[in-house]
């Protein structure tokens, strides 16, 4: 268990922890044992991940005589859907899953969405255990209890707070993701920085190589210092009544650009269009003559360096109806279904500096529109004009 890091989630009445380290897995009964009422345990997990990391999680539990079953999903957005909440409730319900279980989400961010909501509801709800297995659900959305699926009108529509119980994250599964998903994860991570830590921003840039790059201590610092941080916000804030709406910097905009590609993770990942959103929000707090220019150059260039551009260019390019999927209104529609909206009103999170995030309320619908137009025209390119 060396190299084990724990952070407490200290929420009342729903305390818990999140462990970070390598081979966690290996005492994956010693942590969950505590929380079981029986010995049996519901997994719900993403395919992949299943395939790749499911025997090292489930020897654990097997050796401690905990029957387990395992309820598979579809790798992707798509199983945040209506339909998919459906059979995966089902397949709970056929179980015989009892109010005092607990279930486990195995998984992304799409997972541990999806099994937290179903959690939440069923029995009127049952403890979960997330177990995130990749960059973006261990430093962000297995931390804080929002749980949701998408509706048509957008993403993470519907849904509930729903604190876990416990979370493991183990690094090592880290190693079988893929580059444009550890890039994903490493967005979240650097948004925390620009919320809320200029120095934990600095850190970013000077260590992006080694954080992208392998499972060093560069990224095991980044993981727990990311985890940390939201853990904070989230025992301030648990409800998002104020503090906590800085996490969704750049998330507006990110939301309108997946909206845009269909939610098609090949064309865009979540994290991917949190980068350029948080880009799209930089320049937006400059127009709004909150934030310097050069400040939001530093930001926007280290975006570009990281290549995260050149993943929205190909999105542009690629989708069939550009004109029509890319419109600035059709864009501007979106955002006006964001969760954070009061009162008819579009709010945003914005910048001031570098380390100081707030909530922009009653942006103006007139000049956001004009914004998006250039945009658009410019491909979302990372140009200042
Ligand atoms: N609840 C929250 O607070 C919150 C916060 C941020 C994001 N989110 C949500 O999280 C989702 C994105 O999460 P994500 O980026 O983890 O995406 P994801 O869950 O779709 O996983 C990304 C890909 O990685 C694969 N995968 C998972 N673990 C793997 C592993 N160890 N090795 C190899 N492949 C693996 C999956 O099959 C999938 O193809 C979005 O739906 C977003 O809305 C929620």
């Amino acid at each position: 268990m060396q190299n084990n890091n724990k952070i407490s989630v200290d929420l009342k009445p729903n305390k818990y922890d999140v462990i970070i380290g390598a081979d966690l897995y290996a005492n994956a009964a010693q942590y969950i044992t505590p929380l079981l009422a029986r010995n049996r345990l519901i997994i719900i997990a993403d395919e992949n991940a299943w395939a790749l990391h499911g025997d090292r999680f489930s020897a654990s539990l097997r050796a401690a005589q905990i029957e387990i079953f395992v309820v598979r999903v579809a790798s992707g957005e798509t199983s945040k859907s209506f339909a998919s909440f459906e059979r995966v409730i089902e397949e709970i319900l056929a179980h015989g899953v009892e109010r005092t279980d607990v279930i486990v989400a195995f998984g992304g961010g799409v997972v541990g969405d999806l099994t937290g909501f179903a959690a939440g509801v069923i029995n009127r709800g049952v403890g979960f255990i997330q177990v995130p297995t990749t960059l973006l659900s261990q430093v962000d959305s297995s931390v804080g209890g929002k749980t949701a699926i998408n509706a048509r009108a957008g993403k993470n529509l519907v849904g509930i707070f729903h604190q876990p119980r416990l979370v493991l994250a183990d690094t090592t599964s880290l190693k079988t993701l893929g580059s444009r998903d550890i890039m994903a994860g490493f967005a979240e991570i650097f948004k925390i920085g620009l919320i809320n830590d200029a120095a934990f921003f600095d850190y970013c840039q000077t260590n992006a190589e080694q954080i992208i790059a392998n499972n060093g201590p560069e990224r095991q610092y980044a993981i727990e210092k990311a985890i940390a941080a939201k853990a904070k916000i989230v025992i301030e804030d648990e409800f998002e009544n104020g503090v906590r709406a800085t996490l969704n910097l750049g998330h507006s905009f990110a939301h309108a650009l997946e909206a845009a590609t269909n939610y098609d993770e090949t064309a865009l990942r979540h994290g991917e269009a949190v980068a350029i959103g948080i880009g799209l929000a930089a320049k937006f707090s400059v127009k709004s003559g909150v934030l310097d220019t050069q400040i939001a150059q530093v930001i926007i260039g280290f975006i570009k360096d990281c290549g995260y551009y050149e993943q929205i260019a190909v999105a542009f390019s690629n989708s069939a109806d550009t004109n029509q999927n890319f419109a600035p209104e059709k864009l501007l529609a979106t955002m006006c279904h964001d969760k954070k909206n009061s009162g008819g009103q579009i709010n945003l999170i914005l910048l001031n500096s570098i380390g100081d995030a707030y909530v922009h309320k009653n942006a103006p619908k007139q000049m956001l529109l004009e914004f998006l137009h250039g945009e658009c025209e410019s491909r979302f390119s990372p140009q200042y004009n």
